[in-house]
């Protein structure tokens, strides 16, 4: 009986636990190490599992947190409800969900593969939405927890040649923002992470690397940053002084123009193809 208090009381007031969607590489697997570091234990997926499998052996390693993994290919339907019964199988409380999970699509609007639109408004959108509606009533009742969705600069404007992705950036900001407010009368907080340029196999996914005029971020001093903004609950997320930059030049520039800029840098890349 005083064991199984202790256990409860250890599992659901000490030792915390994430959920990280995209975590077998890049900014995600750097979230995984990070926390694990800090001792919570870990739900991460992605869909390949022997990068995952990796990933939680190099952690198991080197901490003493359980990690558990399961290959999700959250484009597919009702993803985020699979992801949220899974993450309550191996523990009762969430304490932070980081919808990571994304990828780059760079061409014509109108010449790209209707599926892939629509995959990316499923890991996006869909996944982005529905699993902050099923996580948050739990950490708003337990007035504890916090949510992370990695959006991008590239939310903060029209970026002609990556149209869907820039918008979607730009809903999941809108979205994180709103939900943000409401929460943190219940000490829960949400945060809209928004790296600039990133070393990561992002751009080769996409099939382009556009033009950058400052070097890329690496994926730990984009998780840093994130991790130290939610210890000050701070909702809006940037990047050192590039991340300061685009909010300055999207804030000041009106976007007409900023929008025929952005045609002339990325153009190029496509007719070079
Ligand atoms: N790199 C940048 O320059 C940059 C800049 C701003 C924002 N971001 C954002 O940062 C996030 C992480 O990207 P990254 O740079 O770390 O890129 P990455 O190295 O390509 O990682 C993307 C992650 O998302 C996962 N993923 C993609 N599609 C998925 C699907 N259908 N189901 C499940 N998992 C899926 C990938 O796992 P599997 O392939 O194993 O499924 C991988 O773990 C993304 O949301 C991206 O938009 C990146």
């Amino acid at each position: 009986m005083v064991e199984a208090f202790f256990r409860f009381y250890f599992m659901e007031n000490i030792e915390p636990f994430a959920v990280i969607s995209g975590a077998s590489r890049g900014i995600g697997a750097e979230y995984a190490r990070a926390l694990a570091a800090q001792g919570y234990h870990l739900f991460l997926v992605a869909r390949d599992q022997d990068r995952l499998n990796q990933l939680s052996k190099e952690i198991q390693q080197a901490t003493s947190v359980q990690v558990w993994t399961e290959a999700l290919d959250l484009a597919k339907p009702n993803a985020a409800e699979t992801l949220y019964q899974l993450a309550l199988s191996y523990r009762p409380h969430v304490s932070l969900l980081i919808n990571n999970a994304g990828f780059g699509l760079y061409g014509l609007f109108s010449g790209m593969s209707l599926s892939t639109i629509q995959d990316m408004l499923q890991v996006h959108i869909h996944v982005t939405i529905e699993s902050t509606r099923l996580f948050l009533p739990d950490m708003l009742n337990r007035r504890q927890g916090a949510i992370i969705n990695v959006a991008s600069v590239a939310g903060f404007f029209p970026i002609p040649y990556m149209a869907e992705y820039a918008a979607t950036k730009a809903f999941i900001i809108s979205f994180s923002e709103a939900v943000a407010m409401e929460a943190k009368e219940n000490e829960v907080t949400i945060q809209v992470c928004c790296p600039g340029y990133t070393e990561t196999d992002f751009h080769k996914t996409a099939g382009h690397c556009p033009r950058h005029i400052s070097p890329p971020h690496t994926p730990h001093e984009v998780v840093q940053k994130s991790l130290k903004d939610l210890r000050s609950r701070q909702t809006f997320v940037t990047i050192g002084w590039q991340g300061l930059a685009t909010q300055w030049i999207t804030r000041f520039i009106p976007k007409k123009l900023l929008t025929r800029l952005t045609i002339r840098f990325v153009r190029p890349i496509f007719s070079s193809h």
